[in-house]
């Protein structure tokens, strides 16, 4: 059986474009096994996954808790809101601690950079980066490349995809980029110069300012939340000029000779990066991204059991 080159899914730079078609085909299996009468398989009967939740989620959160149960895993949920955590306990005792139970796989989302990449060296089990801060988001970007893909019917060598928005905040930009690039796509970044890092221009990607002429250019929009909660300054003058500059309208979208997709990762500031009729029209594919979400992470969990 084939396997991934990896024993943690920390960040997609860290895997090979040969591991996302790997993980794409076993979810396009557990798609089908979610979509089915009885949605449940016994793949990982005997193995338990702590979901440490370090930061707020909701999509991430029960996307994965639903992934191990169709699995038939043990799950152990942790808020570190409710958890010792609160008393001064560090990542490594609590983690240390948690696995000292015989749990098996650890999902971390956690607000630190480096935080699950520090973990994956110090502890034995395997490692799913749930969203580091804002560096790495890395299922988000495989579900969302899977819902390319299943949207164009196939291959996404060549496919002009726009992720839009603050992308200096993103973790998920960072991890689209790194996984779009690997299947070949062209990728550009488009937002206020404030919101895009300078380092983005050694990516390869193409940088725009323009959010109308971006939208003529590509197949798929990737819109992003602007993450409020990250600006400790002001990045832009207000978010309803924001929204005049770079959010999405239907009308926008009309006046292109052409069908676009539009995503979004969630969750949405609506009448910020996207107007409620995009949001809820029929462009978007939003929600067939929530729903990938749980065959992507069912194929990731039983990859990564599979290679131990
Ligand atoms: N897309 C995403 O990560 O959403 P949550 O923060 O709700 O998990």
């Amino acid at each position: 059986m084939k396997g991934l080159s990896t024993r943690h899914l920390i960040g997609i730079k860290n895997i090979t474009a040969d591991d996302i078609q790997l993980i794409f085909e076993t979810a396009d299996n557990f798609k089908e096994v979610i979509n089915r009468p009885i949605k449940k398989v016994p793949s990982l009967r005997d193995i338990t996954v702590a979901n440490l939740f370090f930061e707020s989620s909701t999509r991430t959160r029960v996307s994965f808790e639903l992934a191990e149960r169709r699995l038939s895993a043990d799950t152990v949920n942790f808020a570190a809101s409710s958890s010792s955590v609160s008393k001064g306990e560090t990542l490594l005792d609590t983690v240390n601690n948690i696995l000292a139970m015989k749990v098996d796989m650890v999902v971390m989302r956690h607000p630190a950079p480096g935080a699950c990449v520090y973990l994956s060296t110090r502890i034995p089990a395997n490692i799913i980066n749930a969203g580091d801060g804002t560096h790495e988001h890395p299922t988000q970007a495989l579900l969302d490349a899977f819902s390319i893909r299943e949207k164009l019917g196939g291959d996404l060598a060549g496919k002009k995809i726009a992720i839009i928005g603050d992308i200096l905040h993103s973790r998920v930009a960072l991890s689209n980029v790194f996984c779009l690039q690997k299947l070949g796509a062209k990728v550009r970044v488009c937002g206020p110069p404030t919101l895009i890092p300078k380092h983005y221009g050694a990516l390869g990607v193409e940088i725009s300012h323009d959010v109308r002429e971006t939208l003529r250019w590509c197949d798929v929009a990737n819109v992003l939340r602007i993450q409020l909660e990250r600006q400790d300054i002001k990045f832009f003058p207000s978010l309803r000029e924001y929204h005049q500059y770079f959010g999405i309208t239907k009308q926008m979208l009309d006046e292109l000779d052409k069908e676009i997709v539009i995503m979004h990762p969630g969750p949405i500031n609506r009448g910020v990066e996207l107007s409620s009729d995009v949001a809820d029209g029929p462009h978007n594919i939003i929600l067939q991204q929530v729903e990938n979400g749980v065959a992507v992470r069912m194929a990731v969990l039983y990859l990564l059991a599979a290679g131990n």
